[in-house]
């Protein structure tokens, strides 16, 4: 007689059961350097100005602020979207990161951040002084709440499942 537990140790995930699953390697690299890895440092540290940046407007109501936050929102746009299609190749390109859930978690996260940095800079194309209170400032929290949800997410495919990093370990 076949036990519960012979049962449930014959069970076979398919996800995990694809000869691809652990072919997980970074393909969009310098010298083995994840490209995707490099780019997000950009949006995430531009991101973090624009809301200091709306602060210090809010603050002193000095216009230079105001101008560093149009700047920063719409770099951190540009760059969030450099850092996204490295991201999208790479997602799209590599078998073991193309069947993982957790991939896909990540593009989803990273889509509504890219909305929200590109809805923070358009916000302000017309007038950026006007722009940053209450809307501007309350996109830039947002924005930085999604950084952080993007970013530790991003840290969890690449720590908790070896996403993106190299099998021979040189
Ligand atoms: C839009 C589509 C995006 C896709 C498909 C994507 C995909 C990926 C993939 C596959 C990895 C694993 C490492 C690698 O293979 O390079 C990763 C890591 C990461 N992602 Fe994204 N990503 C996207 C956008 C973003 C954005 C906008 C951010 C900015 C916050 C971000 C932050 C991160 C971080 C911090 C890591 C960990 C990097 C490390 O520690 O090595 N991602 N992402």
């Amino acid at each position: 007689m076949v036990s519960t537990q012979d049962r449930e140790d014959q069970l076979i995930d398919p996800i995990s059961a694809n000869p691809d699953f652990n072919r997980a390697e970074s393909k969009i690299a310098v010298a083995g350097h994840p490209i995707h890895a490099m780019l997000v440092s950009f949006p995430i540290g531009l991101a973090a100005c624009a809301l200091g940046a709306d602060l210090f407007y809010w603050w002193t109501g000095d216009s230079f602020w105001a101008r560093a936050a149009l700047w920063s929102t719409g770099m951190a746009f540009l760059m969030g979207l450099l850092a996204g299609l490295s991201g999208t190749v790479e997602l799209l390109s590599v078998p073991g990161i193309r069947a993982r859930a957790a991939s896909w978690t990540h593009f989803i996260i990273a889509i509504m951040l890219l909305s929200i940095l590109g809805a923070n800079w358009g916000h302000r194309l017309t007038g950026y002084e006007a722009a940053v209170l209450p809307y501007g400032l309350l996109l830039s929290i947002l924005s930085a709440i999604f950084v952080g949800f993007t970013g530790w997410h991003g840290g969890k495919l690449v720590f908790d499942y070896q996403i993106g990093t190299s099998s021979t370990g040189s």
